[in-house]
């Protein structure tokens, strides 16, 4: 109520970047003493044994987590456990710093329930990153979203595979605590490097999973997909990763459809450059993990994100067949309180289903 009724209405009339900065520098704040810690967590935390769950041999608390783009330079690693978050993707990281597309590079549509989102990786580049990074321990598993450069430099896709594989390098070398990669082949906002370096079609994917194979990676690694793609190309997406060492797809990324039924028209006709996340990401992403968790639900961990506002909708892919679930937009929207809520919920509404584990409603609509 606090937040829906006093703080989001001011936020929601200031420059809506200039509130991600804010919040994350107050966040990276609160995070940086055990006192702020210990009273958000009394605040906004909830934990319970329903919800742990062991995946790709990494031990998540539960299954929701803070997907990327919301921490783009990993300053929110020490106080998204206390929000109670059961991991976070910091990122999308990129080997050459970029200082983002021109703005407005992040605008609101309300009654869409949904953001507008033209960043284009802004990032200060994996040597920054893990300068941050290499001095912290964490509480919860903490992924790195490892993308292409959003750099002119960059013409062919070797010359993209290249740089993807130089940012994976750094990371293994640096031997951080965290937990998983994610490779972002979905991003909508690139616009350097030209339209034709695309990881969509196999060939060029295939390229990529092979070089990063050769890398050995200590760590799980995931990939984000768009949801953009038809179900066909999505099939064949699905069938050249299962041939390299991936441990699961997350579905998905932003929608580009403009003409997605659940946009406001007029707050479309608005929009300026970029893509939409929230609401009119949902059913698209659903969509996508049926499709996944049936063909390779027994060889890749299904991550479902886009348009979770409350427990329903992340029980809702879960029972798809994601085995955990990514938000930002319905935080942004509801409060920090929602992961909480969310949580709490969902343990109500394993219970009400008679499952003594998350583990246990994954794909229960899909049964393979
Ligand atoms: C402000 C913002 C920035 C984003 N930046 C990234 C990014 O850098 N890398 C990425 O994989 N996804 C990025 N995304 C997409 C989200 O990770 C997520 O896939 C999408 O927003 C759908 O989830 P949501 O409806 O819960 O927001 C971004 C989303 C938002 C709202």
């Amino acid at each position: 109520m606090f937040y829906k009724f006093l703080i989001k209405p001011v936020f929601f009339i200031l420059d809506a970047e200039f509130v991600h900065n804010s919040i994350t520098f107050a966040g990276k704040l609160l995070g940086s003493f055990s006192f702020t810690k210990d009273f958000t967590k009394n605040l906004l935390y909830f934990s319970d044994k329903k919800l742990e769950q062991k995946i790709a041999g990494i031990k998540f608390d539960n299954p929701i987590g803070l997907s990327a783009g919301f921490d783009y330079n990993a300053e929110l690693t020490q106080i998204l456990p206390s929000v109670g978050f059961g991991f976070e993707t910091v990122g999308t990281i990129t080997n050459i710093p970029y200082e983002g597309n021109p703005k407005p590079r992040l605008g609101r549509l309300p009654k869409s329930k949904s953001l507008l989102v033209n960043k284009g990786f802004k990032s200060e580049g994996v040597d920054e990153v893990i300068k941050k990074l290499k001095r912290l321990r964490f509480e919860i598993p903490i992924g790195l979203s490892v993308g292409r450069s959003n750099s002119a430099t960059l013409k062919t896709i070797e010359e993209s595979i290249g740089d993807i594989i130089e940012s994976f390098k750094k990371f293994e070398a640096a031997k951080l605590a965290t937990a998983y990669y994610e490779l972002n082949i979905s991003c909508p906002n690139l616009i350097h490097g030209g339209k034709n370096i695309t990881f969509y079609p196999p060939k060029n994917l295939e390229k990529l999973l092979a070089k990063i194979d050769k890398l050995n990676l200590k760590k799980p690694l995931f990939i984000k997909m768009p949801i953009t793609e038809p179900n066909l190309a999505t099939e064949k997406m699905l069938d050249t990763i299962v041939k390299y060492k991936v441990s699961g797809v997350i579905f998905g990324n932003l929608q580009k459809d403009r003409t997605n039924p659940t946009l406001d028209k007029a707050e479309v006709a608005a929009a300026t450059a970029g893509n939409f996340s929230g609401v009119p990401c949902r059913a698209r992403s659903n969509e996508l993990i049926a499709l996944a968790y049936k063909k390779y639900g027994k060889k890749l961990v299904i991550v479902g994100c886009g348009g979770v506002f409350d427990a329903r909708d992340a029980y809702e892919k879960i029972k798809l067949g994601a085995s955990l679930v990514m938000m930002i937009t319905g935080m942004i929207y509801e409060g920090p309180q929602l992961i909480g809520r969310i949580n709490k919920d969902l343990v109500r509404l394993l219970h009400e289903d008679g499952y003594k584990n998350n583990s246990e409603a994954v794909g229960a609509y899909n049964q393979i």
